[in-house]
């Protein structure tokens, strides 16, 4: 009996060392400890046993059943942690990996070099002044000189807010020149402002003409202002924003409400004067007109012509924007192409 025993403990050790899952296990159990498992069964059978026997056997039995339920216990606990064990692993974070990009957003490169001429010139005592887009006829034209049906009207064509284009009513600003008169007519002298700001014509549109650009508009007016002061200051902003050794050109250009009117050109990006398609062969490429505020346009606000002068100019940002990465084409700006805009990171 003793042997049946001894047997009955090598399976069942053997069997539950075999055993890699909850459901085995409880077979097990059933099977050896339960109501009718085997060691049960045994102790239950002790009655049939002749009585000098049975202590021996009694005992042997007992101590199997404790044995058993003890290596269970065990058994029990080291599969959990196997469990768990598994579940770590298979739940690790790597944490070598490389992130995800988060894709940031950027400065539109028009946008920054903005920022850059109004910086220029902040630097150099200019306030930051905005106006309306759509705008009266009086201040687009009147006010600067260009009456009703005067022939420089046709460098402007734009969108008229009024079908019939009637002088009197809106539109939408060729340029950012009617911030002068609005400027001058709020303040009096000493005035130096920059106007940055959308303008749109009526335009066929190419690589350097777009119905909707930019301008920054500058406007300086006090007692004894001169050309060298519009000459010094662009030429100034010139340096700083292109580079020191960058040659600028001023020529003589007509609008309305300056006298003498400028133009001012700066070297070309590209060729540095040699002549290529960004700068159509000439070496320069053109970025603002400017020249001495009209005595006509000084009256109209109430400044006396006869004491105060200045200088105003138009600049166009994309032009500048052009210059300095060396684009070609104004229709890249308005575009929305990633990839265009990706470079300027
Ligand atoms: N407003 C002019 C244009 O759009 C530029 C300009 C501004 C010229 C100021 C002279 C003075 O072409």
């Amino acid at each position: 009996m003793i042997d049946t025993l001894r047997e009955l403990e090598a399976t069942a050790l053997r069997e539950l060392n075999a055993i890699e899952d909850e459901e085995g296990l409880e077979r097990w159990r059933v099977q050896y400890l339960g109501k009718k498992g085997a060691v049960t069964q045994t102790l239950r059978g002790l009655g049939a046993l002749p009585p000098e026997e049975r202590p021996a056997v009694g005992q042997a039995a007992n101590a199997l059943r404790d044995k058993l339920e003890a290596e269970f216990a065990q058994r029990q606990k080291r599969l959990l942690e196997m469990a768990a064990q598994r579940a770590l692993s298979a739940e690790r974070i790597d944490v070598t990996l490389p992130g995800r990009e988060v894709s940031l957003g950027q400065i539109h490169p028009l946008t920054s070099t903005l920022n850059e001429i109004l910086n220029i010139f902040v630097m150099m005592g200019f306030q930051v002044v905005e106006g309306p887009e759509v705008e009266w006829d009086y201040y687009n034209f009147e006010a600067l000189n260009i009456p009703p049906n005067h022939p420089a009207r046709d460098m402007w064509d734009t969108f008229y807010v009024d079908a019939d284009h009637r002088v009197g009513e809106m539109l939408l600003r060729t340029h950012t020149s009617p911030n002068q008169v609005r400027v001058m007519e709020k303040t009096r002298p000493p005035v130096r402002v920059v106007v940055p700001g959308k303008c749109y014509r009526y335009e066929a549109v190419d690589a350097s003409h777009e119905a909707m650009f930019y301008q920054v508009e500058g406007l300086a007016v006090d007692e004894g202002i001169t050309l060298a002061d519009l000459k010094g200051v662009l030429t100034s902003f010139a340096h700083l924003m292109f580079g020191r050794d960058r040659r600028v050109r001023f020529r003589c250009d007509y609008f309305p409400f300056v006298e003498p009117g400028a133009e001012m050109a700066v070297e070309c990006w590209v060729c540095r004067g040699q002549g290529c398609r960004l700068c159509k062969n000439t070496g320069w490429i053109e970025i603002m007109g400017a020249g001495m505020v009209h005595p006509r346009v000084l009256e109209r606000v109430g400044y006396d012509p006869s004491i105060y002068t200045g200088f105003a100019f138009g600049m166009g940002p994309e032009r500048v924007a052009m210059l300095r990465y060396g684009i070609d084409d104004i229709r890249l700006f308005y575009g929305n192409d990633l990839r265009f805009l990706r470079q300027f990171r």
